[in-house]
């Protein structure tokens, strides 16, 4: 198994993997971020890898400040480093709507988010993601998002897709995580895997699939974290 630094990363290298963070990432990582992550470690242990990677968190913030985003959805949102990267990336007045059932791990990262200020930016809803996403088009809110990340129950992505293409604008991006599932993609049906690997993989190939084929976006798949697709709404 990858070690604690370089878990969630699908770079198969541990040493480029360890290179990237150390040389790039983790000298520029705001402080809080650096916090959050190492509470999640502590609390979570081998599933703190459900973090994005911190080059990836990188990514996602310089993504929004070139995209000048400043109302954003987050699908997913366990102890929250996709979550405090967006928020450290908006606006003063940015707004991001933070969806998670998990109020226990929202609320470990949390204490992050306050210290670093960011806590006004963020309406934490405790729901499942469906249900909200439903309630914000009946509200009015369509073509009102800049971006929307995606990080949370894999059978549901292509579902949220329909929805989030609504709510973004034209121009805006939805952004979709683990679209290479720790590299089991590209494994055979009897390969070993685990159970939680196996379980998700063919809701992620079936995405990818989907994704390639709708001309209402255009498409990016990018090998970073454990893997990202980026779709920007053409239509
Ligand atoms: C991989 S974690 C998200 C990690 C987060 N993006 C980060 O960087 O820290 C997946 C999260 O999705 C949440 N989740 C599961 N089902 C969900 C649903 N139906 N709607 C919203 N979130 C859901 C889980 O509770 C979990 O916290």
């Amino acid at each position: 198994m990858k070690d604690q630094i370089t878990a969630g990363t699908i770079l198969q290298s541990e040493a480029l993997s360890k290179y990237i963070l150390e040389t790039s990432t983790y000298p520029r990582e705001h402080e809080q971020l650096k916090q959050l992550r190492m509470a999640t470690v502590d609390k979570y242990q081998f599933w703190s890898l459900m973090n994005v990677t911190a080059d990836e968190g990188q990514f996602i913030s310089m993504l929004l400040k070139i995209m000048n985003a400043k109302k954003t959805i987050e699908i997913g949102v366990f102890t929250g480093y996709s979550l405090l990267s967006t928020a450290l990336a908006l606006p003063h007045d940015g707004k991001i709507v933070a969806i998670d059932p998990d109020r226990e791990a929202y609320e470990t990262g949390l204490p992050f988010i306050q210290k670093a200020n960011m806590e006004h930016k963020i309406q934490f809803i405790q729901s499942g993601a469906m249900k909200v996403l439903d309630e914000l088009l009946i509200k009015g809110e369509e073509e009102t998002f800049d971006f929307a990340f995606v990080d949370a129950d894999k059978e549901n992505y292509i579902n949220y897709h329909e929805k989030l293409l609504k709510l973004v604008k034209v121009g805006g991006i939805i952004a979709y995580d683990n679209t290479l599932w720790s590299g089991t993609v590209v494994a055979s049906e009897d390969d070993e895997m685990e159970g939680f690997l196996k379980g998700c993989r063919g809701h992620i190939m079936d995405l990818n699939t989907f994704l390639a084929k709708d001309h209402r976006i255009e498409l990016a798949q990018l090998s970073i974290g454990d893997g990202v697709t980026l779709c920007k709404r053409i239509k």
